[in-house]
């Protein structure tokens, strides 16, 4: 297993489901929470690691929510950002697309150019010093209404070149794929790929309505999915990505342990599977962390992490002729420890 785990870290990984503010580790939080002022209900580190205890998405949503509250200046953006990639690089992430939700920030008052100032910042730090690729998806929230949401999309404009798509977050039960089905034709209309979360809590159905009526290019979480054998024949068919995040399935209760997540089942059934840490300081783990875990609890061998991985580069948002480069990449790495 030793030498497993030292093959998967020499992998070069992509990552297409990460929160950013999700991403905020507690020594961070609490030392911008002092630094801007905003009061924080925990004490210190271990108080917060306590009550990163979560019973389903609507409990981890309040924390989350309380969390981000102390990014305010754009070196806020930049540290939390420049964090997570720091972390990234060292596990071997050579390219990620990831998600930030403006909403959040722009009802605390914070500005758009605020937040993708320091956001971008980070990006260029690490495409400079680390050679990585790397795309933003802003997410806008379910639980908000829809002609709330249209005029990011002109707020997004000037960055056009850095958005990899935009996508849906948030409380999934009773925020249907169909109230958002304007903003994403408008999304799809200006030329940007669409995914959303869908069947992380809510039902396969939203997974099929999220396909069906926001055209998405790849479905967030998905697992639910496997409740519908038609829908998981179709995800096969159809090559859709699923960009799962189990550690989060199992933090938020969705599965009782990783050993009994569904990822491998619906891996070996076909699905385009890529594995994703979702919001690695509060669910305890980052993505090489994770696909050690798919190894150790599901059985996993070296051989289908590759095959996850590869998945994971053809499922990016990126120009055909650079997916292809990456899988090369991928291939040369995994046959050099096979060595
Ligand atoms: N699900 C839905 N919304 C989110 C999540 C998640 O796992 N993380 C941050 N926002
Ligand atoms: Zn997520």
């Amino acid at each position: 297993m030793k030498d497993v785990f030292a093959a998967i870290d020499r992998l070069p990984k992509a990552e297409l489901h990460m929160h950013i503010e999700g991403s905020i580790e507690p020594e961070m939080m609490l030392d911008l929470g002092r630094r801007n002022g905003i009061a924080l209900p925990w004490r210190g580190v271990e108080e917060a690691r306590a009550a990163y205890r979560f019973g389903n998405l609507k409990e981890f949503l309040d924390v989350f929510y309380r969390g981000l509250s102390v990014i305010v200046t754009e070196d806020d953006f930049f540290a939390v950002t420049d964090a997570y990639l720091r972390r990234a690089h060292a596990d071997g992430i050579v390219h990620a697309e990831l998600f930030i939700s403006p909403q959040a920030h722009l009802g605390r008052g914070i500005g758009f150019d605020t937040m993708m100032r320091g956001v971008l910042r980070a990006f260029e730090s690490a495409r400079g010093g680390f050679g990585m690729s790397l795309k933003l998806i802003p997410l806008f929230q379910r639980h908000l209404p829809e002609e709330g949401a249209f005029p990011i999309l002109d707020m997004a404009e000037p960055w056009r070149h850095e958005i990899a798509g935009f996508g849906l977050a948030g409380a999934e039960l009773g925020n249907p794929p169909q109230h958002f089905e304007r903003l994403f034709a408008h999304c799809r209309d200006l030329g940007y790929p669409v995914v959303a979360h869908a069947g992380e809590e809510g039902p396969a159905a939203y997974v099929r309505d999220s396909l069906d009526l926001l055209k998405v290019k790849r479905i967030d979480h998905g697992v639910r999915a496997a409740d519908d054998p038609g829908l998981v024949d179709r995800l096969v068919r159809e090559a859709i990505p699923l960009t799962v995040c189990p550690m989060a399935n199992v933090r938020l209760g969705v599965f009782s342990s990783f050993a009994e997540h569904n990822l491998k089942a619906l891996f070996e059934r076909g699905v385009k599977v890529t594995v994703n840490s979702d919001d690695p300081s509060y669910f305890g783990a980052y993505l090489g962390d994770i696909l050690k875990l798919c190894v150790g609890e599901l059985g996993m061998g070296f051989a289908d992490i590759v095959q996850l991985l590869r998945n994971s580069f053809e499922a990016a948002f990126l120009p055909e002729r650079e997916n292809e480069d990456f899988v090369e990449r991928l291939h040369q790495a995994a046959n050099a420890s096979a060595d």
